[in-house]
């Protein structure tokens, strides 16, 4: 057969992979394991569209309204909405149905692309908040709440703000201060917790956004719980969020054909959530706890287990190893995928989907990988660009200016015309409208040597790259 993409795809099927990375069913097990097979094995048939009985996402009122309406039950919303473009169309929706043209938002600078990419479509002009990095693990490790607090100070006009809250690494922080003090400055909060819709079901989990009060929540429940890739949802709470341009703005940016195959996960994930959730959660806290006192005994490796416990940041500097060598090294030698690697270590993804063979899995690959593999080679430092560049032009404005491409050597000083971001995780070091550093060029070109992506700029070769012609 000539499909490339089946083939392939068979033959990790195939392979048994064991996954530490999302979608949060873990390649379908966890619908085997709890008895779902059987609908999943079938669901091709359920891709229809609005017929008779089938309902409707952008007016919803028979099935696919009682489905939202459990959600927002389970989630504690006021009012749920399925999403079938995943998160990046939640946020889209969210800062565009919120802030009208020239509006102000304050971000955190490591948001999602898609914050980005909404202030592009909208004429929205983001006032960016640094975060803090982890010198040890170039890990992001999300805003200083005191920080906020000033940049809130100092953007009085601005009419939102949006956090991302847990970060990709699982770290939190205190936004129900941030949320309080926006509220009291009559500012509406966004929070992004692509990464977290899963926090609800532990005590032993930071606590949610919407227990901290924000207005507009973003999951995408696909990273970390059990449904399709793409499937999210979208959560409002009290009454500072006009309901009716969010929804309209949401019909604008999604397919008018949205998927029902995704809805269809997006139901199952909310009664596994409900029905089982908890347990089953308790069961991988264990695991997780087993699994990080087992590793305590191999002297090579340093695991980093942040605020959300379900996600596990593996150091690989003692070992002798960048976090690149040891993503390919446990993929080709002992069928383990992990979420992604930076240059000093890997990101597990763990979900309800995985279970403690996984674990055991894990630490003897490690343990072989120590063995046979570990060096005494030195993983020099390599610092993370952490200042925000200079700001020639919004990004809506740059990214409709005339562009060049240039020698990517030769355009420190000049003004981007595209993104960098390495990916994952996909925060933007450079955008439309900021001012080239020598920063972020020496960073982006030593890291892709060492094996890092780069998307958002046009050559993957990072020879050239595009400049606003001034
Ligand atoms: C922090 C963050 N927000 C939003 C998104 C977008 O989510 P989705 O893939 O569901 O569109 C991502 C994707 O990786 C992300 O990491």
């Amino acid at each position: 057969m000539k499909t490339s993409i089946i083939n392939q795809l068979k033959e990790i099927v195939e392979t048994d992979l064991t996954s530490f990375h999302m979608p949060g069913h873990k390649l379908g097990k966890v619908y085997d394991k709890l008895g779902y097979s059987d609908i999943v094995k079938n669901i091709y048939k359920m891709d229809t569209t609005e017929i008779s009985g089938t309902d409707n996402l952008h007016s919803p009122e028979g099935i696919i309204k009682e489905s939202q309406e459990r959600a927002s039950k389970v989630f504690k919303s006021d009012s749920t909405y399925y999403l079938v473009n995943g998160s990046t169309c939640g946020i889209q929706g969210a800062i565009m149905g919120i802030c009208s043209p020239k509006d102000k938002i304050i971000v955190n600078r490591d948001c999602h692309q898609s914050v980005i990419n909404s202030c592009i479509l909208g004429d929205i002009e983001p006032a960016y908040i640094l975060p803090k990095i982890n010198k040890e693990t170039n890990i992001l490790e999300g805003v200083e709440v005191e920080e906020v607090l000033k940049s809130i100070d100092k953007n009085l006009d601005a009419k939102a703000i949006l956090v991302t809250y847990p970060t990709y690494y699982g770290i939190t922080y205190d936004l129900k201060r941030i949320v309080d003090y926006a509220h009291e400055k009559k500012m509406l909060v966004i929070v992004d917790e692509a990464h977290g819709s899963h926090l609800g079901l532990s005590d032993k989990l930071p606590k949610t956004a919407l227990e901290q009060g924000a207005d507009v929540v973003i999951q995408s429940t696909h990273k970390t719980l059990p449904s399709f890739t793409q499937s999210s949802m979208i959560h409002v709470q009290g009454n500072r969020v006009d309901k009716n341009k969010l929804g309209t703005m949401l019909r604008i940016i999604e397919s008018s054909s949205p998927s029902y195959i995704l809805m269809a996960s997006l139901d199952l994930a909310v009664d596994i959530y409900e029905i089982k959730g908890k347990d089953l959660m308790e069961e991988l806290l264990n695991n997780i706890d087993e699994f990080k006192y087992k590793l305590k005994e191999n002297k090579h490796i340093d695991i980093f287990n942040e605020n959300d416990k379900t996600k596990i940041f593996i150091s690989s500097t003692k070992l002798g190893m960048t976090g690149y060598d040891l993503e390919i090294n446990l993929r080709e030698n002992y069928n383990i995928q992990v979420e992604l690697a930076n240059y000093y270590g890997i990101l597990l993804i763990c979900t309800i989907g995985n279970e403690r063979v996984d674990f055991d899995k894990m630490i003897d690959a490690l343990s072989d990988v120590t063995d046979k593999h570990s060096s005494d080679k030195v993983i020099n430092h390599i610092d993370y660009p952490m200042n925000i560049p200079e700001k020639a032009l919004g990004p809506r404005e740059a990214f409709y200016k005339p562009k060049k491409s240039v020698k990517i050597d030769e355009s420190i000083g000049k003004i981007c015309g595209e993104y960098i971001i390495p990916y994952p995780p996909g925060i933007s070091l450079l955008s439309p409208g900021e001012i080239i550093t020598k920063e972020v060029i020496d960073y982006v070109l030593l890291c892709n040597k060492e094996g890092m992506t780069v998307s958002g700029i046009k050559d993957s070769n990072l020879e050239f790259i595009e400049i606003v012609i001034d």
